[in-house]
Order: C-alpha cells, then structure tokens, then sequence
C-alpha cells in the first residue's frame, strides 16, 4: 500500500498515520518528523531547515525533494509507505510521480483530512510530544498518561504566530497539490472533525 497523507497543520496525520502503518506493516515517512531529527542532530540540512520551521514556512522544495528521494529509495519502502506531509507542494508532487514512476511504482491513494481553520489552532497549542515514542497527546482532547507527563515537549513551531503562518503556507503552496491528485482519480477527502476513533473508521472507509 502507497498512500500520501494530505491536510493542514493539526489535521491530525501523524495520529491516524501512527495508527494505518501498525495495520498495513508500512514504514511511516513524516518529512516534519526528519527534519526535526536532523535539528536535533544539529546537521547543516538541520539547521537550514530550523530557520524555515521555527517561522512556520516550508523547507526549500530541492532539499526536501533529495532527502524523500533517497527515504524511498530505502529496502523497507518495498511492501508501501505512508507519506505524512509530503508533498506539500506541487514541484514536490511532480517530482514524486517522476520518481516513482521511474521505479515501476504506483500511488495507491492520497487521503485529504479536512479540518476547518477555526479548530486547527487549539488543537496545535494544546499537542504535547513523547520525545522517546513519538506518541502525540493533546492536553484537552488526548491527555498524557502521568507516567510520562514529565518529559512531553511542546513543539517550537507550536506557537499561534508560527500556526497562523503554517496554514498560510497550506492554503497558499499545498492546496493547489489537490486538484493534481483529484486529476489522476486519487483523492480521497475524509473529515477529520470528530474524535480520533471516528475519524479512523472514516479513513479505513475511503480506503475501501
Ligand atoms: P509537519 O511536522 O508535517 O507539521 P504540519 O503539517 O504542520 O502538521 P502537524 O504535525 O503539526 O499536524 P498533524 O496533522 O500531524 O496533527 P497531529 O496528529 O500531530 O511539518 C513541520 C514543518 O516542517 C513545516 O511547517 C515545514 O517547515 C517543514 N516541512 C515538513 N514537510 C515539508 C515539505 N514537504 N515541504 C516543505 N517543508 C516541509 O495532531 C495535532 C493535535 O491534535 C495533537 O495534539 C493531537 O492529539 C490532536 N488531535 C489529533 N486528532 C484529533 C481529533 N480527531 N480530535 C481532537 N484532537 C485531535
Ligand atoms: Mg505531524
């Protein structure tokens, strides 16, 4: 299973991505989740990419091109993977059907998780991060167990100046991928208003 996972900042990807490759056995690819660990790494594309995230803009679309390329180009892509936030552009969306079609490969869906502008900002302000798992909570509507409460962290582009900047960069650069993959029959557009359970029923329904 080839799938891309499309929406706003907030959407909710990276939780119901979490959830699709534990149940299709794919590697998850989150273009966000790579460049935070090249920052952390302190590597030059980290640091370039740090001066992008932390204003809330997009990362240069050749330094994001290269780093997706060589992911794919990886063993563990044979059986699928689940795109999380790639491509957000529609220079990245080209340069992605190039690629894998120069490998003999196929998209099998591109799920477009809707969520209205009026709740992205709660959801984001709210999100706390297990940096040893991964996991995402919300402190409202996903609370961390105490166990782990401690050692959360609250993104650095999680601030409602960098937010507001984020869903510009959405509606203005990634919005126009849509009709792309709408063209060639691929999109499927699921509402991402609702609990998380709901929600992932929803998407397991598209994907039928
Ligand atoms: P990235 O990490 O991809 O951030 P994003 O797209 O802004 O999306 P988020 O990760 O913030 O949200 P999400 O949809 O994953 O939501 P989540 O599940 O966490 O990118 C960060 C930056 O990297 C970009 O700004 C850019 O600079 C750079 N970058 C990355 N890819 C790039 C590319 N291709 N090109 C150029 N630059 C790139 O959920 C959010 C919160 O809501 C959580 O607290 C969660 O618990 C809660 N929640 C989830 N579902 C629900 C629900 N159903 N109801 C209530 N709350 C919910
Ligand atoms: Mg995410």
């Amino acid at each position: 299973m080839r799938m891309i996972f499309i929406g706003p900042p907030g959407a909710g990807k990276g939780t119901q991505a979490a959830r699709l490759v534990d149940h299709f056995k794919i590697p998850h690819i989150s273009t966000g989740d790579m460049f935070r660990a090249a920052v952390q790494a302190g590597t030059p594309m980290g640091v370039e990419a740090d001066r992008y995230m932390k204003a809330g803009r997009l990362v240069p679309d050749e330094v994001v091109i290269g780093m997706v390329r060589e992911r794919l180009a990886a063993p563990d892509t044979a059986p699928g993977f689940m795109l999380d936030g790639f491509p957000r552009t529609r220079p990245q969306a080209e340069a992605l059907a190039e690629a894998l079609a120069a490998d003999g490969r196929a998209l099998d869906a591109v799920l477009l998780l809707e969520v209205p502008d009026a709740l992205i900002v709660e959801r984001i302000v709210g999100r706390r991060t297990d940096p040893e798992t991964g996991a995402i909570y919300h402190l409202t509507f996903s609370p961390p167990p105490a166990a782990v409460a401690a050692r959360l962290i609250h993104r650095k582009d999680d601030t409602e100046e960098a937010v507001r900047a984020r869903l510009d960069a959405y509606h203005n650069q990634t919005a126009p991928v849509v009709p792309f993959y709408e063209g060639v029959g691929l999109l499927r557009r699921v509402n991402g208003v609702g609990d998380p359970d709901g929600v992932t029923a929803a998407i397991r329904a598209a994907l039928a």
